[in-house]
Parts: C-alpha cells; sequence; structure tokens
C-alpha cells in the first residue's frame, strides 16, 4: 500500500478518509461496549469464503487442507484455541471475534459450489495490484463477487519468502484483487503432497493474520516507536515486530515491565505456535470494519446457504460459441452452448429458443434428452446467420420436462458479436466503460500471463480509466500483448489516422518495452505493422525509469502519437492492434484512441502562418508574408488574399 501511495497520492486520501470514519465508528462502538461491560450486542456474523488454489498440480492442496485451515481461522476467530495459556499474562484483555467462516456453498450464479476452485497453472503471485494469481486471464483464477465473498488465494508467491498478504478495508484494490493471498507452504497445519509446509508457520496462522488485516487490524507495533499507533488501546505499546517463540515475559523500551511486550498476538510476526489471540477491541475493530463499503456486503451475502434445487429448473449455463465479442468476417457463426439441469428432477425434455438481435431465428428440442439432476451437457445448434455490425445472441430454455421453470431467473445467455464489414467511424475509445476489454475489442495473451487490463489508479489522459499492461510485474521476455479493436468500415474518405496517447517508463538497468500498431483489412486475419518504437524513445517524460510499479500522476507524462492510415482506404474496411512487446521495463499506459477518417472538400484553400511582419516590430510599416495551403482536392491555380490593419477594411 505504501508503494501505491507512493505513486498515486490521490489513493491515499481515499484510504485516509475511510479510515478516519472506520475510526469514529470503532471509537463509538468501544463506548458503547464500555457502558455495557463488554457484553457482546452483535450477532455472529458467517462469512462464505472461496479458497483459489493455483498451482502446477492443485490437487497438491487436498480438501482436507482446507476444512483444516477453515477450522484453525474459526478457532481462532471464536478464542477457542487451546494454546491461549502461553498469554496468562494477557487474560484480562484476551478477547475474541463474532466474525466466523464457511466454505461457500453456491456460486455468485447459484450454482451449488464446494467454495474450493483449483487451478493448474504455475502463474505465481505477485504482492500488490495487478496480482495475476487473481486473474483467470493471467493463469490465476478471478474472484467471485468480492462484495459477497471473501476471496482467498493459495498458491506460490513470486517471493518465495513471502507468507502471505491482504488489503485493508476502504482502499484499493480494485474489488476483483479484494482478499488475501496464502502462501501453499504456510496454509493449514496439513503438509501439502510433495512439498513441505515452513516449520515454522506451520499451523495456520498465517491467514489468521492476513484476516486480521482484511477486517482492519494493523501489525501489533504498527509504526515503530511507542505510540498507540495500532488503534486499539488494549494492546500494550511496542516498538518493533518480534520473531520465532519466545516465553514468559519479553520486554522492550516501549513496554519495560510485566505484562511486557503482547508477542502472542495474531498481529505481531511470532511463530504460528507462539501467537495465540487478538485483544477485546481487536476483536470490536474488526466487527467495525463490516460497516465499511467494501465488507458490508458480506454480512448479507446468502454464499453460506446450500441451494436448494426445485424440481423441474434447466438453465443455459454458458455460450460456449460465440465467445463473447466474437468478432468475424464469415456470414453464419457456429453455435454451442452448454445445457444445465438445475431442478431436482432428471431433465428429459427441453426447448431452446434463439434469438438474434430479439427475433427469434431457431428453436431447438434435443431428442432422447436424459440429464440428471445438478449436471450438464454440451450441443451443438444451427449456426446462426448475421447481421452487419452488432448481433446480440440470446439463448434461453423453456418447459423443462414440459412443464413450467420453477426459476427462469437461470434460463438465458446472452453474448454479442460483430459482423466483420463494421460499425461506421469514427472509433472513440478511453476505456471508460467497466467492461474491459470494451464490447467487440479482443484481448490476445499467447503466455497466458499477464496482459492489457483497465486501470483506474493514476492519472489518466482522460475521464478515470486507461489501458495498461504490468510490465513491472512479467517476467517472460519477448512476450506480446495485443488489444485489438472491432473493424470500422471506411466508406468515403481521403485521409484516414488513428491517434492515442501514450505513458511510460522503464527499470533502471533493463531493457525498455516495444510498442507497435498494426491494422488488418480482412478482419484480423492478417495485419501489417504501422508503428513501432521502444517505448522510452517516445513515450517516457524524463526521469525514463523508476524503481516503483509506475502509475501516472500528471498530465504531462501523457504522449498522443498519431498514424497516417490513408494507404489502407480502398480496402473499405480496417481494424487497428495495439501491441506491447515485454523486456522487463515498467508499465505501459494507453488511453483516448481515435481512428477517424476526413472527406476533403474540392475547394478548400487558407491560411496557415503570417510570417511577416513579426509579432513585434520597430519600423512603421512591413511587406505582409503568408502562407496558403490547398486543402482542397483540386489544384488551386487561383486565390485571393485579403488583408486589413485594426479592421480598417481589407485591402
Ligand atoms: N508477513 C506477513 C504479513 O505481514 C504474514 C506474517 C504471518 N505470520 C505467521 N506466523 N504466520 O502479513
Ligand atoms: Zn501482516
Ligand atoms: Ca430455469
Amino acid at each position: 500500500m505504501d508503494n501505491l501511495f507512493l505513486t498515486v497520492p490521490s489513493a491515499k486520501a481515499v484510504f485516509d478518509q475511510n479510515q478516519v470514519i472506520l475510526q469514529r465508528a470503532f471509537e463509538e462502538k468501544v463506548a458503547q461496549l464500555a457502558s455495557n461491560n463488554y457484553n457482546r450486542t452483535t450477532a455472529i456474523t458467517t462469512i462464505p469464503v472461496v479458497f483459489h488454489i493455483v498451482l502446477p498440480n492443485p490437487a497438491n492442496v487436498t480438501d482436507a487442507a482446507v476444512t483444516d485451515q477453515l477450522n484453525i481461522l474459526n478457532r481462532d476467530f471464536s478464542g477457542l484455541n487451546p494454546d491461549s495459556t502461553n498469554a496468562t499474562a494477557f487474560y484480562s484483555v484476551r478477547g475474541h471475534s463474532e466474525i466466523r467462516f464457511c466454505l461457500a456453498q453456491r456460486t455468485p450464479a447459484n450454482i451449488p459450489a464446494t467454495g474450493i476452485v483449483r487451478v493448474a497453472s504455475s502463474t505465481t503471485s505477485s504482492v500488490g495490484l495487478g496480482d495475476p494469481i487473481k486473474y483467470t486471464s493471467s493463469g490465476g483464477s478471478d474472484a467471485w463477487d468480492g462484495d459477497k465473498y471473501l476471496n482467498i488465494w493459495v498458491g506460490i508467491p513470486a517471493n518465495p519468502n513471502i507468507l502471505g498478504y491482504a488489503w485493508f478495508p476502504g482502499t484499493p484494490p480494485p474489488i476483483q484483487e479484494r482478499g488475501a493471498f496464502c502462501n501453499f507452504r504456510s496454509f493449514s497445519s496439513i503438509q501439502p503432497t510433495g512439498s513441505s509446509l515452513f516449520s515454522a508457520y506451520d499451523n495456520g496462522r498465517t491467514l489468521t493474520h492476513e484476516l486480521g488485516h482484511y477486517f482492519n487490524l494493523q501489525h501489533i507495533w504498527a509504526a515503530a516507536g511507542c505510540g498507540n499507533d495500532d488503534g486499539v488501546s488494549d494492546t500494550p505499546p511496542q516498538d518493533v515486530e518480534s520473531f520465532g517463540c519466545p516465553s514468559g515475559l519479553q520486554t522492550d523500551a516501549c513496554s519495560p515491565s510485566a505484562p511486557g511486550k503482547m508477542y502472542q498476538n495474531y498481529m505481531d510476526y511470532t511463530d504460528d505456535d507462539c501467537m495465540t489471540m487478538f485483544t477485546i477491541l481487536q476483536g470490536v475493530r474488526m466487527q467495525t470494519a463490516l460497516s465499511d463499503p467494501t465488507r458490508i456486503g458480506l454480512t448479507t451475502s446468502i454464499g453460506c446457504l446450500p441451494v436448494v434445487l426445485a424440481p423441474n429448473d434447466a438453465s443455459i449455463l454458458t455460450i460456449v460459441s460465440p465467445v463473447p465479442n466474437f468478432v468475424t468476417c464469415d456470414p453464419t457463426v457456429p453455435l454451442t452452448i452448454t445445457l444445465r439441469n438445475a431442478g431436482t428432477n432428471s431433465l428429459t425434455s427441453v426447448v431452446v429458443t434463439v434469438k438474434r438481435n430479439g427475433t427469434t431465428i431457431q428453436t431447438f428440442s434435443p431428442v432422447g434428452l436424459n440429464l440428471a439432476s445438478n449436471t450438464t451437457q454440451n450441443f451443438t445448434l444451427n449456426p446462426v446467420p448475421l447481421v452487419l455490425g452488432a448481433n446480440s445472441i440470446e439463448v434461453c430454455t423453456s418447459l423443462p420436462n414440459g412443464v413450467a421453470d420453477t426459476d427462469p431467473t437461470n434460463d438465458c445467455k446472452t453474448n454479442n458479436v460483430i459482423q466483420g464489414a463494421g460499425t461506421p467511424l469514427p472509433l472513440v475509445e478511453g476505456f471508460e466503460g467497466v467492461t474491459f476489454p470494451p464490447i467487440g475489442w479482443q484481448r490476445i495473451n499467447p503466455d497466458g500471463g499477464l496482459t492489457w487490463q483497465r486501470n483506474t489508479i493514476g492519472l489518466m489522459h482522460g475521464g478515470i480509466a486507461d489501458a495498461f499492461v504490468n510490465h513491472f510485474n512479467y517476467g517472460t521476455n519477448g512476450a506480446t500483448d495485443d488489444l485489438i479493436s472491432p473493424p470500422y468500415s471506411i466508406g468515403v474518405a481521403d485521409s484516414l489516422w488513428v491517434s492515442f496517447w501514450g505513458a511510460y517508463k522503464g527499470f533502471p538497468g533493463f531493457p525498455f518495452e516495444e510498442f507497435q500498431v498494426a491494422v488488418s483489412t480482412n478482419c484480423g486475419g492478417s495485419f501489417t505493422t504501422v508503428y513501432n518504437v521502444r517505448d522510452d524513445t517516445v513515450f517516457a517524460v524524463a526521469p525514463v525509469t523508476t524503481t516503483a510499479n509506475w502509475t501516472t500522476s500528471s498530465l504531462d507524462q501523457w504522449i498522443r502519437q498519431s498514424v497516417d492510415l490513408s494507404s489502407v482506404i480502398p480496402s473499405g474496411n480496417v481494424q487497428v492492434r495495439f501491441r506491447t512487446i515485454n523486456r522487463f521495463g515498467n508499465n505501459f499506459f494507453l488511453d483516448d484512441i481515435n481512428l477517424d477518417k476526413k472527406i476533403f472538400l474540392n475547394n478548400d484553400a487558407g491560411v496557415t502562418a503570417i510570417n511577416s511582419p513579426a509579432s513585434r516590430i520597430c519600423v512603421s510599416s512591413a511587406v505582409p508574408v503568408v502562407v496558403i495551403k490547398n486543402y482542397g482536392k483540386i489544384n488551386l491555380t487561383s486565390v485571393k488574399i485579403n488583408y486589413q490593419l485594426d479592421g480598417t477594411g481589407a485591402v
């Protein structure tokens, strides 16, 4: 977070403001509880958790290990851990929280679930914004709705010494990155198959600690020095972190006499077998964090409730083909869907209806269907004929087993397809819409690593968002990442160009990234490169390198480039591809793309400059010299030039 705040002071302002609100709520709660002698006044809140296990072999972290970790969290958060006996000196302030955890029993789409997602991948976790382990597009696992679920990623950190990390409430990251990461070697007390747990961090306390942060607890020592800097008055002041597994009275300059330092606190850095307690006020502070806008949705989530299946419930789970925002030059597109029996009865008949832009174009009733409860089956239907431009393809189920569907909310899915003859110019794209890539755009990520993402951190060229590639964390030399616009029809034009704004910095001692623009005139069948630079030569404003995970902070860091595409006009269709090539430098940002044309007039002359007189002269007269330009299509063979002084009439 300090890294982020260095580059984006506005993120710090938002965080500080939210912390003030939380602190006030905390103090009110403390006063209320004090007058009530710390009796419990709030009900237990059970929070649905989804564990994303991202490992080359994710089965190496077993279901038993996940259950064990969940039990450890519930034991520690409820204060029922039997090892608290190492903290007798602090029994009077020993507390617990009213927070408990369950394995999510349903997905955000209300499909029965175990709360465990496994992804076979070698993608690692990088601490901070844009962590690739949190995105399916970079080989990780996409979060479930972060308002309703606590997402915990378990995997391998890029820095193998990291045990875990989490974000505080009331601040970035984007909702997709909320939650905690835990090293698989400090996860639960059960050894992962084929690997070992860290010997000192082998009792699941890494997540007890990280979730303390997730619920707004600071480290017990917080900032250096002896102030009440962790914001809870019942933890003794402590100068720096404690390591290892001390016992008995431990003192430092801040707590020089009994009871000494509270090295037994979960928010210290001691070994798992040594940290055994939250304080009463830490419990209150965690409870208060639930009122933050980024946490409050957890309190009303139904993620812990198992799905109750109705008798007859058919559903389109996904449209497998066409993929969302598919672009094609073909007159039709193949259609494959996944049908799901969401009911308790076997599904023996169903009607599948396909609409394109609201008009029914086929219905389909699978012959000999016999789909067991809570299972799926794929079907390929007739290809869908397309119209030019946007095609919204909606597929719905009806009449499961010949009766009305018990739950019509899951009947339909829609995907959009763009047919290649293209939409009319201009293309104006500033990445302001939350959908990324924007509708009709494609993102090509051949190595499955980091790639183009929408970004809302920093100072955009315009609006609140831009697109960027996180080269700061990107470890694959030469990896390309493409962002490709949908096709646009050119029509009548005399000139065609694409302009865009870029911002970049490199990393000291490492090669710089490259940026290329290419165009296709055959719906992406082939591309011709029309612009090719090494980023530091064009986009980096001095200093051209930084060791920070760089984001933009001022408008003068944005550089506009414009590429003449007039030579492709005869082809009628144009699609633009933006490519970055990773070379271990730093982040590249792209904003406010404009693809447009101009139609010249036949007779169009203009003055582009007055070369004489100069703007300030010491003589009483001068011979006017002007530059005129023929903007018209026809050769300029005569033109009249008028001049006048102080509006005294044309000469
Ligand atoms: N270093 C990490 C953090 O500050 C985790 C520390 C976990 N400690 C432990 N005994 N498991 O968030
Ligand atoms: Zn910590
Ligand atoms: Ca249904």
